[in-house]
């Protein structure tokens, strides 16, 4: 009788567990700038769909061709990006303009995902001879 009242109390809680655990998991970033540790949060929420990056747990790029869509961006964890070049696919709906809808991120949002993406993005690229120019030390990356 007793187990019959508490079980859905059991399973509310267990509920919350798992969501909790949700909201946060994948995201490693820390003990960077404010800016970076923003542009980190901003990324999840808003770029994650489409992108994939494993310092934040996303997933969005196409895993294999066969079962790839037209909305499946390129996969960060392989590609390097340079602020300025990622502060244009911002404004502009990445680099054709076709797929990826611009200003997702405005003002000084912008900044932040472009100072985070510009530090992280890249990091398995193999062979990759791209050199970005600094990021600017008011964009806090
Ligand atoms: C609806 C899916 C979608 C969302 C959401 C999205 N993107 Fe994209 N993104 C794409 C696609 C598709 C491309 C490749 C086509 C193109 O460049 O036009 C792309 C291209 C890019 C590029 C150019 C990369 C390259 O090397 O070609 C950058 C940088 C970029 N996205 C960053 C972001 C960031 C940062 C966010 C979040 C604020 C974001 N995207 C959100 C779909 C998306």
């Amino acid at each position: 009788m007793l187990l019959r009242r508490l079980l859905p109390l059991l399973l509310i809680a267990a509920t919350a567990v798992v969501l909790a655990a949700c909201g946060s998991q994948g995201n490693s970033v820390t003990g960077q700038s404010a800016a970076v540790e923003s542009g980190s949060k901003l990324f999840v929420s808003r770029c994650s769909g489409c992108h994939t990056l494993s310092v934040v747990g996303a997933e969005g790029s196409a895993a294999k061709v066969s079962s790839a869509q037209k909305t499946n961006g390129p996969n960060f964890n392989k590609r390097k990006e340079c602020y300025g070049n990622i502060l244009y696919a911002l404004r502009n709906g990445g680099f054709s303009g076709a797929i990826m809808p611009a200003n997702i991120v405005v003002g000084k949002e912008t900044e932040q995902v472009a100072a985070f993406l510009a530090k992280y993005a890249g990091s398995d690229a193999m062979n990759s001879t791209t050199k970005c120019p600094p990021t600017p030390a008011n964009a806090g990356g």
